[in-house]
């Protein structure tokens, strides 16, 4: 068994201590790998009170400890530490969190061995994988962010290509499990088998770590369409996001099929400095951030210490603006006080006589062919977007608070008739949440 970034030992112990209770005849053969010298003395001792305890109970314990770091082992140094340390049966992990910059030296080592991984717990994974034999498993607990979005896509179908998933375990609050170490992604615990072919996999969510709230097996097909060229890892881990998949999976219609497109905002204001004015004039365009967004509208000019006005005039500014219209925005990243990851709103423009509006980076702007949209169409469309089956949908592929322009592509979408009728009939100003849900109810027959 292999345990990469073992720090003190801890997923190894727990491990010895299941197999003295359920398989006490099996004899173990431990490779700890971990890369922080303070550390070491205390994996020895872990590992040392194993094989005691192991012996003390007939069990055979190997162990050994590699003092290295793992990416640069398994990809710079061909006779290195673990060079001939394979192939596992297990590898069990709770590997280190952090972004690998496109420039960094672990990221090109990785890509130098074919392996596209923008985070260090993902290069962990897919390693961890390679050093397993064929029917060999992976433990893992990490974060969720790798289970949907561009990023980690290349990562995706290379991994799901080499294993089959298992076991998903997800816990409903983020807060309450990893409080301590600070840890604001939503986390996951995947079992999985190279080269397997289940055709089941094993969702369990729990409230926190003490208990075991909801089990469900779905076909494996559920968790990745077979057809999605993203290969989005699905996890409904609730009745009611089961009930919000049933509602909307057969609605074929996506963003596209609407003649519509999602970008996200052009002015990264931090490099838009000169074109940014604090108090807007005529001839400026509105300058829209997230903190505009309020119940369904954009309320522009509003006091949130921010630049309101963004400066027209020449190429450059030309560029980072659209013409004004009716747009509607989603903000990139909720707030952990919005109850809804999709937080959306009307820019409803024309009434102003500004030529032009920006829209800051941290927005998703849905416009046509680079300008603005039917007014009635995105007023239902901030409806639908703004809806509780959505955000249940939205919540059984992402597990962070981020929304990513492919995440909303991915979303269903009724047709743009349906959506003009219902915008006909709603004001921008959203109501409550219950008056939304019933109106998306009732007009798209849900
Ligand atoms: C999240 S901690 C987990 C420790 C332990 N597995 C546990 O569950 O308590 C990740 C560990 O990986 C180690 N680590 C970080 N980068 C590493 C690398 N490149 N090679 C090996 N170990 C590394 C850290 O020192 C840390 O002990």
């Amino acid at each position: 068994m292999l345990d990469p970034g073992a720090g003190a030992g801890i997923l190894t112990a727990a491990l010895v201590a299941r197999v003295l209770d359920v398989a006490p005849e099996l004899s173990l053969e431990l490779v700890a790998v971990e890369t922080d010298a303070a550390l070491i003395p205390h994996l020895g001792g872990t590992l040392e009170e194993c094989r005691r305890t192991a012996t003390a109970t007939g069990t055979q314990i190997q162990y050994q400890i590699v003092q290295a770091d793992f990416i640069e082992s398994l990809t710079s140094m061909p006779d290195g530490p673990l060079s001939s340390a394979a192939p596992f049966d297990l590898t069990i992990m709770n590997p280190p969190y952090g972004k690998l910059a496109a420039s960094s030296v672990h990221r090109r080592a990785l890509a130098r061995n074919g392996l596209v991984c923008p985070n260090l717990y993902a290069a962990f994974l897919a390693l961890g994988v390679s050093m397993l034999k064929r029917g060999g498993q992976v433990v893992a607990i990490t974060p969720r962010s790798f289970t949907n979005g561009p990023y980690f896509g290349e990562f995706r179908r290379k991994f799901l290509s080499a294993v089959a998933l298992n076991d998903i375990h997800t816990y409903a609050s983020r807060s309450r499990v990893f409080a301590e170490s600070g840890v604001l992604q939503e986390t996951v615990i995947i079992r999985a088998t190279k080269g397997g072919n289940a055709r089941k996999v094993r969702l369990s969510m729990s409230a926190d770590h003490r208990s075991l709230s909801a089990e469900r097996l779905v076909s494996a097909e559920e968790v990745v369409h077979p057809e999605d060229p993203h290969k989005f890892i699905r996890i409904v881990g609730s009745n009611e996001e089961q009930t919000a998949i049933d509602a909307l999976g057969e609605m074929p219609g996506r963003l596209g099929d609407l003649g519509i497109s999602v970008s996200t905002g052009r002015v990264v204001d931090f490099r838009a400095r000169r074109h940014l004015l604090k108090d807007p004039t005529p001839e400026c365009a509105p300058l829209v951030y997230p903190g505009n967004c309020v119940g369904g509208v954009v309320i522009w000019p509003r006091d949130i210490r921010k630049p309101q006005g963004f400066r027209l005039g020449d190429d450059l500014a030309a560029r980072q603006v659209v013409p004004n219209g009716t747009y509607v925005v989603v903000k990139r990243f909720s707030t952990k006080e919005e109850r809804r990851r999709i937080v959306a709103a009307v820019w409803d423009g024309d009434a102003r006589g500004h030529p032009a509006v920006a829209f800051e980076n941290h927005l998703n702007v849905f416009h046509q062919a680079g300008a603005g949209i039917d007014r009635d169409l995105a007023v239902g469309l901030s409806y639908w977007l703004n809806s509780t089956l959505i955000d249940r949908f939205f919540r059984t592929f992402s597990g962070h608070t981020q929304v990513n322009v492919a995440d909303i592509r991915a979303l269903p979408f009724p047709s743009p008739i349906q959506l003009v009728s219902l915008g006909q009939r709603c004001q921008p100003q959203l109501p409550g949440q219950a008056e939304i849900d019933s109106m998306v109810t009732t007009a798209f027959g849900l």
